[in-house]
């Protein structure tokens, strides 16, 4: 776990800030940004300093507080304006985590319900919100690792893919939480962790993460899976979840899909673990979630070098979507979603919604 939370306000609302540990830089060097600008909270959103679902709604929430400082001192009518401009930049920071928009619109809906207050209680009232998704995110994280904990008490080996641990989220994760929790109860469960092309976030921040925690980590490079699975090495894969369609597709890291696929062949069961805020019950197929397009420069300059011809064409989707045909179950800070329905994910939803 790092020392500092990967997402924390520090002070007060009218002169705090956001800190952020700079994810890019990891495993290498551990900075923690201070940011005082809402520009500054895109970039960092953007460029992945704070990255992985969850942990971009928690920073979503404090940048409207940190965008909102600026008009605290403005009349009612400046600091709404202010509001709405801050809210549309940051939806713009990256498509496909539905978490950011639903944080968004949950700082939003606090504004418009809050008519009656001055521009410095507004922004009080703005910052005890962003603590709340905070909060709660911690929370959900710690249920997904009980409801989750069954699943894995019969395997000796877990797949990974990405990073969906304490620096994904505001808690000990969401994938990553039900792995402490089965490695807590068995010190001798075994992760593989995917490496996760082209970012690297399974290397750099897993990895990390795992061997912070004691637990065993083996990294294995993305295209290694299917032998991994054919070799018995695993009995589950677990991953996390960017935005879960209404019927559960699931849109998670570029390689999730070939991993529930693969899964399948092996009669591996697949599991997805993320908390309700993930959900994106407005549509109904995975068909219609955004997939983010990253630059090519991340496929041709990878490893901090050139690894591509000069002028090398590249495709570089950030997401794919595993079909819910292919999810054993989606865990929840609600429960367990199994099997993987329309009707079952409305039925263990609804007592959150
Ligand atoms: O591009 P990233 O690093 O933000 O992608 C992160 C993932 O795909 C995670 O698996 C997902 O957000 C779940 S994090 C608990």
């Amino acid at each position: 776990m790092p020392a500092q939370p990967a997402v924390a306000w520090i002070g007060d609302s009218a002169t705090g800030h956001l800190q952020l540990i700079d994810q890019t830089l990891l495993p290498v060097e551990y900075l923690e940004l201070k940011l005082q600008t809402v520009e500054t909270v895109w970039e960092a959103i953007k460029s992945l300093r704070v990255r992985g679902a969850p942990a971009i709604g928690v920073a979503a929430g404090y940048g409207v507080v940190v965008g909102a400082q600026s008009a605290r001192a403005g009349t009612r009518p400046e600091l709404d304006a202010r509001l709405n401009q801050v809210i549309d930049y940051l939806a713009t920071s990256r498509p496909t985590a539905v978490n950011l928009f639903w944080a968004l619109e949950r700082m939003r809906g606090v504004a418009q319900a809050a008519k009656d207050l001055t521009s410095a209680q507004l922004v009080d009232r703005l910052l005890v919100e962003a603590r709340a998704i905070e909060d709660e995110d911690r929370e959900m994280c710690a249920a997904i690792g009980r409801h989750g904990l069954p699943l894995l008490r019969d395997c000796s080996g877990v797949l990974t893919h990405c990073n969906t641990g304490g620096l994904a989220t505001a808690g000990d994760g969401t994938a990553l939480a039900v792995i402490f929790a089965a490695a807590r109860e068995r010190p001798t469960l075994q992760v593989y962790a995917d490496e996760t092309r082209p970012l690297l976030q399974g290397a750099r921040l897993t990895a990390w993460e795992l061997m912070q925690r004691r637990v065993p980590v083996k990294l294995i490079c993305d295209s290694m899976a299917g032998w991994v699975m054919k070799e018995k090495r695993v009995q589950a894969v677990i991953v996390g979840a960017d935005r879960i369609a209404a019927n559960g597709d699931s849109a998670n890291k570029i390689g999730t899909y070939s991993l529930s696929v693969l899964a399948k062949a092996h009669n591996i069961p697949f599991y997805v673990a993320a908390p309700s805020s993930t959900f994106d019950l407005s549509i109904e197929t995975g068909e219609e979630i955004p997939i983010e397009q990253r630059a090519s420069t991340e496929i041709t300059n990878a490893f901090g070098r050139q690894t591509a011809p000069d002028g090398c064409d590249t495709y570089n989707p950030a997401f794919d979507v595993a079909p819910a045909a292919n999810i054993t179950a989606l865990i929840t800070e609600q429960g367990l979603i199994q099997p993987v329905t329309k009707q079952q994910i409305a039925a263990v939803l609804k007592a959150s919604r």
